[in-house]
Parts: structure tokens; C-alpha cells; sequence
């Protein structure tokens, strides 16, 4: 890899990067990909090209630095020819990822976050890589190494000072397993290509969307909204063009499920964002997926193109003049907020993923300000067999507010992390019976910003009534600090907050400070209630979820597991050495006040 002031830019750079551009026809929208290119080709992003591409865009350089500069896996410098980042989730430390980290940089001489000197390699975390299942993992120039070990470590490194091309590396080091330990009615689908899309077209495009209001189907991207509402919203929002987005950005620690969905059932995916096009009449489709998963790009494309191939996808689909519809797969680029769905849009319009105002919502103002349905993989396959068996069937399964069964990542604590497919209604005793999880102390259910769940409620059951979740299943054994586990989810969210409103930003920061400090011996109960009143902050003030829940996870664990952190607290009681509010005495004789708000507020 070479430094900024050594790339090459001749005659054949130029015609690779015109090419590049006008594959993208041009499109300032089409920035991000534009850029995941460049990376991939140059390692970075160099400022020669971002001048180039300026031009050719039509659009200021500025524009171009400060959506690289969001996205996590963009850098504008080298970083290393061979750039390692280790998945930073808790389930991955709980695998032993820390200390293997701590051999690598020992062994190539290097310090975490820091290029070594040659610009061979760097070393650094990121957040969960969705492999939480087969961990610990890492990525490498964007690619995930499952399954690490203390031998694994060690050949990764060998092959680094041989600069062996990652192409030569052992295949087996890239192996990702699905690990469904239980299937249903979605995993076990054998449906023909195609087969929903030839029936929902003969009883049209009305009636899908009846039918899937019929069936109470709620999205499975952790919100629950009705999805035959949603889809009925935006065929009858006006609009120049209608859009169809699937979310694949699966950014919530302890999530996989999408992935294997994905690698397993990707004509459902495609098959159920067609039907979702018949119904809001859309000619134009995105699958965003999240970059961690760059290696599922060309096999999904591989599908797309064969559905084209069968008139599944394109013009006059299966014969029937005007409906047209084909989908374009975007990548994202290490940023968990584009998960939110409005941070998504901005993100495929190749701006920086920040959420927007809502109202509007995407299903009136979406993809360039058009009516835009977003839904999760998920979803979008659940739509699929909903159509299939019919509402009335459909709503047998799993319970009245939560129809249909539901995809569940389990990882940590337990004997078979994977996927299980329950009805809805399932309870959390059940799921870790099934698990092989013992001695269980706590399950984090829905990642970070969900809930964690202590044995006195394991007969709570997973559904909209009780506890909604996107999938996550994380389990804590008796052996596990759950301080140190929420300490974890606090970094994330701090690493995580897209910056853009002031209490996000600076109250993830504060958080996460506070976590620091009562971990390293230095926390009193004060700062216990002070989280208290900076969630009453987040919740009020934040501008999305990512704000309003980054406070739940100490919440619940203090809730729930109060002494794992008053055994850190250095003092319960707080005494200061200095008398702050008799010192402010005189000012309050000065202004004539002596009332309660005048005086500091007691404490303990
Ligand atoms: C911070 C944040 C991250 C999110 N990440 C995801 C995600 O990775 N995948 C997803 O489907 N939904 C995610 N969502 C929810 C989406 O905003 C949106 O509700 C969902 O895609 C709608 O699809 P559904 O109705 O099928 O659930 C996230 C929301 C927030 C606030
Ligand atoms: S709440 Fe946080 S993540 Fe959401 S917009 Fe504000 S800064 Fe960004």
C-alpha cells in the first residue's frame, strides 16, 4: 500500500477511475460505492483522487471528505496494507478476543490503533461483526476470519510478514457457518422462485397488501410497526417514484440472523421486496447491506441475476406488461447508525448516515424525498410466507399481537450458539434450555438497546406484549460481571452516536467516562444517580433510538445486578473535601436567596 504521495496517477489511473464513475453513471448519490471502490482498489482514499472525483462528480471536495470521514471503514490515509480490526462485541471478549488481540500486536511489534512503521499492518477493534456465533473474529481489509485461536492468531500473523495475498489465504479461515440449530416454517421454506409472485399477481396488487394486514405481520427490525399499514401508506402516498429498501445493515451486537438468512433464503428476500414493489407499485428496489457481510455481495448477485434471467426481476416481470422492478445492492461501511431507517436513506443517497426529522416518514418521503418502504430481511421474508398460507393460518402461529415465528440469535454462555426459529411467545427458560445454557445469570435480549433479563423473569415470553426484539439472544453465565458487560454496551454507543445532536453526543461520551471511572475504583453513588438523570436527558432530547436507549443497559444491570457495581463504588457515601455550598453562601446573601434551588442538591 502505498503512501499518498507515492500513488501513480497516470493515463491508466484516470481511465480506471472514469470507468469506475460512469459505472455509477455519474450519480453523486452513488458516492458511497464510489468510495468503497477506491478504498478497495487503494487501500485508502487518496487525496489526489478525491480531487479527481470532485470534478467528475460535480460536487465539492468537502462533500466527498466529510462522507468519508463517517463511515468507519473509509480512512482518507493509509492504514496499513493488511488492516486488522478485532470484533470488539462483549460475546467475542467473553471468547478470549482481548488477549489474542494483545499476541498479535505483541508479535508484529505494534500497538493497537497504530500503523507500523513499514505501513504493513495495523492493528484496532470494531463493533460486533455479526459473527457472534463462531467467534472471536476479525476483520481483515474488510474481510471476517471466524473461529480465532491462539494458533489461528499466529498463522495470520506469519502470513502477514510474508505478505501473503489474503487470495492465498487458508479458505478455511474465511468459513462462516450458518449453525441453524433450530428451524420452521422460514428456514425450512422449500417455495419454488417466483411461485408467491406468478399467484399475488393473478389476485393483484390490492390484495397483497389486504392480505398482509390480514395476517398482522409486524416488522422484525425491532420496532414491530404493522407492515401491511406501512406498505398500504406508501402505495397511497404521492410521489413521482415509489421505492422498495431492505434493511440488511444487521448493526445490533449479538444480531446474525439476517446473515443467514441472506446466505440461506435469499430468494425469499428478493422474492418478498418484489411483492412489496407489486404492491406500492415501485420500479426500483435497494438491499443495503451492512460491509462486514462484503462477502455475501457476489453470491446475492448471482441470485439477483438469475431472477432476471427467469423474468422474476426487470421489465414486464413474468409476462405482465408495466410491472417493472429490479433491485440494486449498496454496501455499507461500518456504521451501526445506518441502521436506523432514515440514516439508511441518507446513506443510499451517499451522504453521511445521519437520521433525519420524522415526521415525514419514508413511506411519504423516503429515498430522494420519494415514498419509501423500508423493511427488515427478515420481514421481507416472513411477507413471503404470510402470502403463502394465508392469513387465517399465518395468525395461528405464535400469539394474538405476534403472529408468525421469529428468527433468534443466540451467543454467549451456552453449548450451541446459532440460530432458532420459535413461533412467537416462546419464553427466555425455554430458548436456553434448548441452547444448552447453564448456570445462567442474565440474557441481554435485543442487543445493547433492548432488555436484560435476570432468572426471576425467565418465563417472560418473546413477543410485542412482553419483550419485542430484533433477534439478539445473549447469554451470561454465573462466572460473568454484568457491570462490565454494560460497561461494553456503553462503549458502543458512544462509539456509535453519529454526533449529530449535542446530548447524544456528549451524554454517550459522559456515560461511558462514568463506566471508565467506577471501574477503575474511582465511582461513588453519585455517580449512580447521575445516570439516572442523563437518561432523563437522552430520552427527552435525543433525536433518535440510538440516544433514547444508549442509557438501558446500565439501567437494567443496576436494576438487576446493583452490587456487582456498589463493589467498585470506592465510597457509597460521597464526602467531599471541600464545602462547595457553604463556600457559595456569600452569593446567595448577594442575590437574596436562600430558597432550595439556591442551595446544591443533597447527594446521599
Ligand atoms: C439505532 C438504530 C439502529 C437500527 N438498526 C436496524 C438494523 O440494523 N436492521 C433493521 O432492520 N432495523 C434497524 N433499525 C430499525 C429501523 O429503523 C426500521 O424500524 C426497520 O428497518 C423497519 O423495518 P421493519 O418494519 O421490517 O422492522 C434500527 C433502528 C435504530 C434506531
Ligand atoms: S441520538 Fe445520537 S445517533 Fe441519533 S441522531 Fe442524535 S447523535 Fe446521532
Amino acid at each position: 500500500m502505498l503512501p499518498d504521495n507515492e500513488i501513480r496517477f497516470d493515463a491508466s489511473g484516470q481511465a480506471w477511475l472514469d470507468q469506475l464513475v460512469q459505472r455509477h453513471q455519474s450519480r453523486a448519490s452513488q458516492l458511497l460505492q464510489i468510495l468503497r471502490e477506491i478504498q478497495e482498489h487503494f487501500g485508502h482514499i487518496p487525496h489526489r483522487i478525491v480531487t479527481e472525483l470532485a470534478q467528475k462528480l460535480s460536487i465539492p471536495r468537502a462533500r466527498i471528505e466529510s462522507v468519508a470521514s463517517f463511515y468507519s471503514f473509509l480512512h482518507l490515509k493509509p492504514h496499513g496494507e493488511y488492516r486488522v480490526l478485532f470484533s470488539d462485541n462483549i460475546t467475542d471478549r467473553m471468547l478470549g478476543s482481548l488477549p489474542l488481540m494483545e499476541l498479535m500486536c505483541q508479535q508484529l511489534w505494534l500497538q493497537p490503533g497504530k500503523v507500523s512503521e513499514d505501513g504493513l499492518v495495523s492493528i484496532g477493534t470494531t463493533s460486533c461483526t455479526g459473527m457472534c456465533d463462531q467467534g472471536p473474529a476479525l476483520l481483515i481489509n474488510g474481510r471476517s476470519v471466524t473461529k480465532l485461536n491462539h494458533q489461528r492468531v499466529q498463522e495470520i500473523v506469519q502470513l502477514i510478514r510474508n505478505r501473503t495475498p489474503l487470495a492465498d489465504w487458508p479458505a478455511d479461515f474465511f468459513r462462516v457457518e450458518d449453525n441453524i440449530r433450530r428451524s420452521g416454517l422460514l428456514l425450512d421454506s422449500a417455495l419454488a422462485p417466483g411461485e408467491l409472485l406468478r399467484a399475488a399477481l393473478s389476485s393483484g396488487a390490492l390484495n397483497v397488501v389486504e392480505s398482509i394486514k390480514a395476517s398482522g405481520l409486524r416488522g422484525r427490525g425491532g420496532a414491530g410497526y404493522f407492515t401491511g399499514l406501512k406498505w398500504e401508506a406508501c402505495r397511497n402516498a404521492q410521489g413521482v417514484e415509489h421505492y422498495v429498501v431492505c434493511n440488511a445493515d444487521e448493526g445490533e451486537p449479538g444480531t446474525f440472523k439476517d446473515r443467514v438468512l441472506l446466505t440461506r433464503q435469499p430468494d425469499l428476500v428478493f422474492e418478498g421486496m418484489t411483492l412489496c414493489a407489486l404492491a406500492v407499485g415501485a420500479k426500483k428496489g435497494f438491499l443495503y447491506l451492512r460491509g462486514e457481510y462484503r462477502y455475501l455481495l457476489e453470491p446475492l448477485q448471482a441470485v439477483l441475476q438469475r431472477r432476471r434471467n427467469d423474468k422474476l426481476l426487470g421489465t414486464s416481470i413474468l409476462g405482465q406488461a408495466g410491472f417493472d422492478f429490479d433491485i440494486e445492492i449498496h454496501l455499507g461501511a461500518g456504521a451501526y447508525i445506518c441502521g436506523e431507517e432514515s440514516a439508511l436513506i441518507e446513506s443510499l443517497e451517499g451522504k453521511r448516515g445521519v437520521p433525519r426529522n420524522r415526521p415525514p416518514f419514508p413511506v411519504t418521503h423516503g429515498y430522494l424525498q420519494q415514498p419509501t418502504a423500508v423493511d427488515n430481511v427478515e420481514t421481507f421474508c416472513q411477507a413471503v410466507l404470510a402470502l403463502h398460507m394465508g392469513a387465517e393460518k399465518y395468525r395461528a402461529i405464535g400469539t394474538a399481537k405476534s403472529t408468525g415465528s421469529k428468527l433468534i440469535s443466540v451467543s454467549g454462555d451456552c453449548q450451541r450458539p446459532g440460530i432458532y426459529e420459535y413461533p412467537f411467545g416462546v419464553s427466555v427458560r425455554e430458548i436456553l434450555r434448548d441452547c444448552g445454557a447453564v448456570n445462567t445469570l442474565a440474557v441481554q435480549v435485543s442487543g445493547p438497546s433492548g432488555v436484560c433479563v435476570a432468572e426471576s423473569e425467565f418465563d417472560r415470553r418473546l413477543g410485542f406484549e412482553d419483550l419485542p426484539t430484533a433477534g439478539a439472544f445473549m447469554i451470561f453465565d454465573d462466572s460473568r460481571d454484568l457491570f462490565e458487560v454494560a460497561r461494553n454496551f456503553v462503549h458502543f454507543f458512544a462509539h456509535e452516536s453519529c454526533g449529530f445532536c449535542t446530548p447524544c453526543r456528549v451524554g454517550t461520551s459522559i456515560l461511558k467516562q462514568t463506566m471508565d471511572k467506577i471501574a477503575a475504583g474511582h465511582g461513588t453513588r453519585y455517580d449512580l444517580s447521575e445516570v439516572e438523570n442523563l437518561d432523563r436527558v437522552l430520552q427527552t432530547t435525543s433525536h433518535c433510538g440510538l440516544g433514547r436507549t444508549a442509557c438501558n443497559p446500565v439501567l437494567h444491570t443496576l436494576k438487576h445486578f446493583r452490587p456487582s457495581y456498589e463493589n467498585k463504588l470506592k465510597s457509597l457515601m460521597f464526602s467531599p473535601a471541600f464545602d462547595l455550598d457553604g463556600s457559595l453562601a456569600r452569593a446567595r446573601q448577594m442575590t437574596g436567596r436562600n430558597d432550595a434551588g439556591a442551595h446544591l442538591k443533597e447527594i446521599e
